[in-house]
């Protein structure tokens, strides 16, 4: 494996708005406290209950955060794309880590040691901001995920999961779509069966709320809204 070079490291690292407003000389001493590492498809980047030693910044591919129980059901907390950041909460609270991070793609990303967190943050203080602010949107979502559990029907859920992700889309590449997760996927974060998610998309689909687009989903985020509203 070819090991890239201390500028694609700074020039992958600037992707991240926490990195944006570094000066050149700060990106390329940040680069040195990175290690690059690569991940094939499958493999799993972190392990629930592990000792946590080093948080990652995904700069390309897609992961997904999840929990397996002990009779190997599993439940999707999240799906990350790049650029993104995991693997930071073990490092500041010193707990294991509080789940699996499994590679859904092929995955590249740089490795910041635990014992270089400090440093970083002295480089770069936003780079504690943005932990916080990620931190606090994970509970947020975390808060609504809860709602719909006690409150809503998996109809619901279905619903709110396409319009999370579409929304998430449309903030960081302007177009409301979903692209790259299958209705299995879209159940598990949903919290339901993958019968009932494809039953919801396709009536969805019916209603001309959702479009698609060979393996995309197409949202209309605003009627989607609406009808969660109503719903
Ligand atoms: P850590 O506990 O060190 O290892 C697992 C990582 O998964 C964790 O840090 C977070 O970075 C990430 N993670 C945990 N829960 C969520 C969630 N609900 N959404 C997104 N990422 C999460």
């Amino acid at each position: 494996m070819s090991t890239p070079s201390r500028a694609y490291i700074a020039g992958k690292l600037r992707s991240f708005a926490m990195f944006g407003d570094l000066a050149d000389e700060d990106l390329v001493i940040l680069a040195e406290m990175m290690t690059f590492k690569r991940y094939a498809k499958g493999a799993f980047i972190l392990t629930q209950n592990e000792q946590g030693v080093a948080m990652y910044f995904l700069v390309s591919g897609r992961v997904k955060v999840s929990l397996a129980s002990p009779e190997g059901k599993e439940l999707a907390l999240n799906y990350l794309e790049a650029p993104a950041h995991f693997g930071e909460m073990s490092l500041v609270d010193a707990e294991p880590r509080s789940a699996d991070v499994i590679a859904v793609t092929d995955v590249e990303a740089f490795a910041l040691d635990a014992r270089d967190l400090s440093s970083a943050i002295q480089l770069q203080p936003r780079l504690a901001l943005a932990l916080i602010g990620t931190l606090s949107r994970r509970v947020r979502e975390m808060i609504s995920r809860l709602e719909d559990m006690a409150f809503h029907d998996a109809t619901h859920r279905v619903m709110r999961v396409l319009l999370n992700v579409a929304t998430a889309s449309y903030e960081s590449s302007g177009v409301p779509i979903i692209e790259g997760l299958t209705h299995y996927e879209i159940a598990t974060l949903a919290g339901t069966s993958r019968e009932t998610a494809s039953r919801v998309i396709s009536q969805l689909g019916k209603d001309g709320v959702v479009g698609t687009k060979g393996r995309k989903i197409v949202i209309d985020l605003l009627a989607l809204g609406q009808l969660l509203e109503s719903n």
